[in-house]
């Protein structure tokens, strides 16, 4: 066992150790600390319970995927993470989010595979993790057992939220738990497809466990 996972079990169960938040803090990505142990939270209660495979939709560089590999660690499963490792939308050259120096240079486009590794081999984590290279939809339409968790943070237009939400809920089992990030009831705050599917869950017999700024944990009424 690493000295990470070994601090790890000292914390409670449903809070990351010390090293597991300072390791998140530290890595490349936006999700603020009370979000992130909210994510945290869920992840170790739905793996406690069902003792099945978390699934992230969206790794970019780790952040996120530190939080739910340590759970499932301390829950003897894994994490599954996918990602096309491409960006989405507003990470592209000239939009908001974009990171210069997550661009490939041999083949001009973004490439965030590389320090997704290096953040989870800093943080102890890495046997912890199954990446999965690839796009969501297409993934999950291949995807054939159930999963503790749904964390849907991938593209933010409609047509990809929608798809992370048509293609992985099905895997969910019955007592597991589906978050979305980036919910924003306010157009003014942010983009709307992440509250749109919220909204679609809610009309579909998820209930609302919790909201966290703009992350929402659900499960099924
Ligand atoms: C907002 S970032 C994820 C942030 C991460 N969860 C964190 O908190 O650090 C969104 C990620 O989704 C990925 N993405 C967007 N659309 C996708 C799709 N259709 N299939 C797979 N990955 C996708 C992008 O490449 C990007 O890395």
């Amino acid at each position: 066992m690493t000295d990470t996972a070994q601090a790890a079990d000292a914390a409670p169960a449903e809070a990351p150790s010390a090293g597991t938040l300072a390791a998140f803090e530290a890595a490349t990505g936006f999700m603020p600390v009370d979000e992130g142990l909210a994510l945290y939270a869920a992840a170790a209660d739905a793996a406690g319970r069902t003792g099945l495979p978390l699934l992230e939709v969206g790794s970019y560089c780790g952040r996120s995927t530190i939080l739910l590999a340590d759970a499932a660690r301390r829950a003897g499963t894994v994490a599954l993470t996918v990602d096309h490792h491409r960006g989405s939308e507003e990470q592209q050259p000239g939009w908001e989010y974009h990171d210069t120096s997550l661009v490939d240079p041999e083949v001009g486009l973004m490439d965030t595979l590389p320090r997704f590794r290096r953040t989870l081999r800093a943080a102890g984590l890495e046997d912890h993790v199954i990446a999965l290279v690839g796009r969501s939809p297409q993934v999950a339409a291949v995807w054939g057992s159930p999963v503790g968790l749904v964390f849907i943070d991938g593209g933010h237009t409609d047509e990809h939220a929608t798809a992370d939400y048509r293609g992985w809920v099905p895997h969910l089992a019955a007592d597991g738990l589906l978050v979305v990030h980036d919910v924003f009831p306010d157009p003014a705050d942010g983009g709307q497809a992440p509250y749109r599917i919220y909204l679609r869950a809610l009309d579909e017999g998820f209930q609302e466990v919790s909201a966290t700024g703009s992350l929402r944990v659900l499960r099924r009424s």
